[in-house]
């Protein structure tokens, strides 16, 4: 009699919300600079589409919320009639391999520079401390949002969310991580405000939790996800108490009954970097009612355990699924993974280090 093939946890299958996932390796958001004028360019569909397994779940790269939204170039918008026409075919290529799929919202804040605001106005943020220029980037000392003014942003995520769901999108993901944005509110590194956005842990989550509230009214809140990175410090943007912000967050967000929290493992120390970490996102997962995706230098194995172990429902894959379009199929298989190349991540190129990496048949 032949032995039953062991189960694989992160190829089990999975019930996001309304969604039935046939496994748990998830697209992470990754930016690849490749929508010209900040418009998605037809080279997404293929891109996307090469990541899409039925029943898979993906996230598509940062989607700016509006015109002063953008740091880098040719990064796509969802704020003009023109970008949510353009995702709509991108959308329907996933759709029509059977997968799920979310579009992530964001607003850069003070990690910009003039050259991509409108009129050359700084970049606005929750603050007005400049950030020092890193690897040879110029950021524009930012100006800081008059408490009146908030309400507008806010509004601007909630009209981005919207226009998602007219482009096809399942739902949203909140970029509440990575030192943009929403993550200068919440963290005292940055967060210098009096007003009742700044100073407490409530004030500094604030405007957070008013873009969950708004964009959760606005599209429904089982279709809202949000990243956060609450011990991520690079960039300037760390916080005294990481813990004590994670959990507050995962607690603040059951509120609103959203579909899912995604959260950056402590062992990111930059981006890319990883670092041995005596932290967890244990307490958090716990706290949180909803689905719980965990992302940061996850191989097979580690997702595999952490799946088996209850740590995360879904396992989220950056690099790795760059490089392996068919990751879960390789997972599944055991098989060998393409190494992902650097140098490619954000040549603009709508080919080489984009659509060119290799699936397993091809390499066999
Ligand atoms: C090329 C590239 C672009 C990225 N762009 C985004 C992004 O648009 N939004 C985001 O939240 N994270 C972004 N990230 C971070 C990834 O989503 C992920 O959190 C990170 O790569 C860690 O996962 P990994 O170790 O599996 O690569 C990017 C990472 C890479 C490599």
């Amino acid at each position: 009699m032949a032995a039953e093939a062991p189960t694989i946890p992160l190829l089990t299958p999975y019930k996001l919300g309304k969604y039935n996932l046939s496994h748990r390796v998830v697209l992470a958001p990754m930016t690849r600079l490749g929508s010209y004028g900040n418009v998605p360019q037809p080279h997404a569909i293929l891109y996307y589409s090469q990541r899409t397994s039925k029943g898979g779940f993906l996230i598509a790269e940062v989607t700016g919320v509006s015109d002063t939204a953008q740091e880098y170039p040719n990064t796509p918008g969802i704020w003009t009639k023109e970008q949510v026409e353009a995702w709509k075919p991108i959308v329907d290529a996933v759709h029509a391999k059977g997968g799920i799929f979310f579009c992530q919202i964001w607003h850069v804040g003070r990690v910009s520079n003039q050259d991509f605001q409108p009129n050359r106005q700084a970049p606005i943020s929750s603050t007005d401390k400049p950030m020092t220029p890193i690897d040879g980037s110029q950021p524009t000392p930012p100006r800081r949002l008059r408490t009146d003014e908030i309400p507008q942003i806010v509004n601007d995520f909630r009209v981005a969310a919207r226009n998602a769901i007219e482009a096809g999108f399942d739902g949203v993901e909140i970029h509440g991580a990575n030192g943009y944005l929403v993550d200068q509110f919440m963290k005292d590194g940055v967060n210098d405000r009096t007003d009742q956005y700044g100073g407490f842990l409530e004030n500094r989550c604030r405007f957070a939790l008013e873009v969950v509230e708004s964009v959760a009214n606005e599209i429904g809140a089982d279709k809202v996800g949000i990243k956060l990175s609450p011990f991520a410090d690079y960039m300037e943007f760390g916080d005294s108490n990481p813990k004590a912000l994670g959990l507050y967050m995962a607690e603040s967000l059951n509120k609103y009954g959203i579909l899912y929290c995604h959260m950056v493992e402590p062992r990111m120390k930059s981006a890319d970097e990883i670092v041995e970490s005596p932290h967890s996102l244990l307490p958090m997962r716990k706290a949180f009612r909803g689905t719980f995706l965990v992302v940061g230098g996850y191989n097979r194995e580690d997702g595999n355990n952490a799946i088996a172990e209850n740590r995360a429902d879904l396992v989220v894959y950056g690099r790795p699924f760059l490089a392996n379009p068919d990751l879960p199929r390789r997972f599944e298989l055991n098989a060998p993974l393409n190494k992902h190349n650097e140098e490619t991540f954000y040549t603009f190129d709508p080919v080489i280090g984009y659509t060119d990496y290799p699936f397993l048949e091809d390499s066999a």
